[in-house]
């Protein structure tokens, strides 16, 4: 990528600077940042260090920060022992156990269950203790595959507990995703329920299971499951067992099994493109800091918060910011079975106002989905006990953004839009609520001690503004990544293909402004070479939704004779608009006078939706098959609406 020819077409200038009242109650203020800053600046791994030892709970003081001896392969809090579910539950014991953990509702609405970290921690080790009396110890993998209950997240945690590493599979994917999971993790127990619903749909994941297990899956010993949406399964008297029976007599105190810094906590799959899946291996000690640390910078959690991330455990999303970090923490959160349109869009809106939630943490395409409900739904709720908005998985396009402050915050909160990736394991880049002024459709600057920079094909670092180039990270830090699972070679294949062991690249494109806030301008192959200028898709995008028809929109680029590559735009309507004559040629000239001509979109193709993974993400590498007139022999099992592709190929 010759990245010096990118050009910014990104015309954003509206700024937001924090409420006075959001300043006054910050935990952290601006100088308690300026010194976090220095120190991390002074001494890169001696602030980690120092952050290891105030906010962790160690049975074994470390000796060394950081060993990065053997770089990539980097190791952080050399010596210490710990345990991760210790530091989310038994620690706050002797002054919370009564608060509430979890308050979690149910996908019809009709059912909520209040959890204190009491019963939190009771529940954790009594299935702790039955995992042990089915032989899992140490080291051995687990895989879990469930929908959005307290349960799945008691299956992480005692994993935890006793040190067996777990691989969560979110619960909307395919048996035969299931079973390459299974596998390459060579995992010895499944843990699954007979299903659920979701949205009002039965999934059915015990019928899922036994087909991977059926089709091959050598290393699993056992299955636990967990009997919850009252679905007619059959048990498989030599493998199966119910959780209740693996629970039942079991004490409500479990030993934690005291790790080294460096054991696997978890692995977690990675979604979305070609290839065997690649198992990101996570730490237990480097992971834990780095969940605990975000989640108080960019959350700024007071005692009282209820707080909402609205992700599945199956992502890590779901890992970070509501198995480890909340609890972590020991803020009250919700947990949701559900989805953010049943039984109707105001779903979240209504669940907010229920639960007094205060901090809002969701994802762009779950804004634009609401958005596209119209304004006239949030307008029933009272949203009032919202004060932080927050935003994750993909560039938020300023159009959505706007709405989202307006129509749910209410101009009264802060939205931290915040960048980072299974990789990293927790937020890279984001705003500080109470001291970062906001620009729409920026994750603004790196927190501290993350040394994220860009570089240019050569490796310089790209200091002029608005010239973009590879997102790196030049310093590890610890919540990296460790290993992609059983594959070292990969790991550094990936990540450290171009700049040496010690610059990580995250695979995203990005530039700087004027103020050195970070705007993200897709993944590296997410950028299109139309006349040799580069074009971020997510400008055109952007430019797209700023329509008044347009409710969603995806561009990708496609062979073209004379420019080298051209731009073809997929665009879903807002409700209430159709696609009349003239519509594409309107879309095309709008996207040329917010762009430039070089962005104008050879062809606008109008459909029902985008083809997405379950988790929400465009299926580029679909759409730019379609662009090119292939057929399409891409993996599409984890498509959430495979229908969509006969509209889109026109
Ligand atoms: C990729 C990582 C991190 C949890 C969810 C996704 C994109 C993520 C943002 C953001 C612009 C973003 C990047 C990144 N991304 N957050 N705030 N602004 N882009 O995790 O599946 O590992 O995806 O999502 O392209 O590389 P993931």
């Amino acid at each position: 990528m010759s990245s010096n020819q990118i050009e910014s077409v990104l015309k954003e200038n509206r700024t937001f600077a924090p409420p006075q009242k959001f300043i006054d109650n910050s935990v952290l203020s601006q100088a308690d940042f300026d010194a976090l800053n220095a120190r991390a600046e002074e001494d890169h791994a001696g602030f980690w260090g120092d952050l290891a030892r105030a906010e962790i709970d160690w049975q074994q003081d470390f000796e060394q920060a950081l060993d990065d001896s053997n770089a990539p392969f980097f190791k952080w809090f050399v010596g210490g022992k710990l345990n991760v579910s210790h530091n989310c539950i038994d620690r706050h014991l002797a002054d919370k156990a009564d608060k509430l953990a979890f308050i979690w509702e149910n996908d019809a609405g009709d059912e909520v269950r209040r959890i204190t970290f009491q019963e939190f921690h009771d529940e954790v080790c009594r299935f702790a203790n039955g995992l042990k009396a089915l032989g899992v110890g140490k080291g051995d993998r687990v895989v879990i595959y469930m929908p959005m209950v307290p349960e799945a997240v008691y299956a992480m945690q005692a994993c935890a507990r006793i040190g067996a590493i777990h691989s969560v599979v979110f619960g909307g994917f395919s048996s035969e995703a299931l079973r390459d999971r299974i596998n390459d993790a060579e995992a010895k127990l499944l843990i699954t329920a007979d299903g659920n619903l979701r949205g009002g749909k039965e999934v059915p994941l015990k019928s899922m299971t036994d087909k991977a297990l059926d089709a091959g899956c050598p290393s699993i010993e056992k299955s636990v499951v967990l009997l919850h949406g009252g679905l007619d399964v059959s048990m498989n008297p030599d493998r199966d067992i119910s959780w209740a029976d693996v629970v039942a007599g079991q004490a409500t105190e479990c030993e934690p099994e005291w790790v080294d810094p460096e054991h696997p906590l978890f692995i977690l799959y990675t979604s979305g493109s070609t290839g065997k899946p690649k198992g990101v291996q996570h730490s237990s000690g480097g992971y834990l800091l780095g969940a605990i640390m975000t989640n108080k910078w960019v959350f700024d959690l007071h005692a009282d918060d209820v707080y909402w991330c609205t992700a599945d455990v199956g992502w890590i999303t779901g890992h970070t910011y509501i198995c480890y970090g909340p609890t972590a923490v020991g803020v009250t959160q919700i947990m949701f079975e559900g989805v953010p349109t049943y039984p109707d869009a105001g779903r979240f809106w209504r669940m907010v106002q229920d639960h007094n939630v205060t901090i809002f943490y969701t994802a762009p395409t779950a804004i634009r989905a609401l958005m596209k409900a119209g304004d006239d739904i949030p307008k029933d709720y009272d949203l009032s006990s919202l004060r932080l908005l927050g935003t994750v998985g993909e560039p938020i396009n300023p159009e959505a953004w706007m709405w989202y402050r307006e129509t749910i915050g209410k101009n009264n909160c802060p939205i931290v839009d915040t960048w980072w990736q299974t990789e990293t394991g927790s937020i890279m880049i984001s705003p500080l609520p109470g001291q970062t002024t906001l620009k729409p459709g920026s994750c603004t600057r790196p927190l501290p001690g993350i040394a994220a920079t860009i570089y240019d094909e050569e490796g310089n670092e790209v200091t002029q503004p608005n010239v973009g180039g590879y997102l790196v990270v030049t310093k590890p830090w610890p919540s990296m990544l460790r290993t992609v699972w059983g594959d070292d070679q990969r790991f550094r294949d990936t990540y450290f293909f171009k700049f040496g062991d010690r610059v990580y690249i995250a695979g995203d494109s990005a530039q700087r402004d004027d103020d050195h806030y970070f705007w993200i301008l897709g993944r590296i192959d997410d950028v299109v070479n139309v006349s040799g200028h580069r074009l971020g898709t997510m400008e055109v995008e952007s430019a797209l939704v700023a329509h008044k028809a347009v409710a969603e929109a995806a561009v990708v680029g496609f062979p073209h004779e004379v420019k080298g590559e051209a731009i073809m735009a997929f665009v879903v309507l807002k409700t209430g608009y159709a696609d009349e004559e003239g519509l594409d040629q309107e879309l095309r000239k709008h996207v040329t006078e917010q762009l430039g001509a070089l962005a104008r979109p050879e062809e606008v193709r109008i459909a029902e939706g985008l083809p997405k993974t379950r988790s929400g993400k465009i299926m580029r590498r679909l759409l730019k098959s379609i662009a090119k007139g292939e057929d399409i022999t891409q993996d599409t099992s984890t498509l959430e609406n495979p229908a969509i592709l006969d509209q889109l190929r026109g």
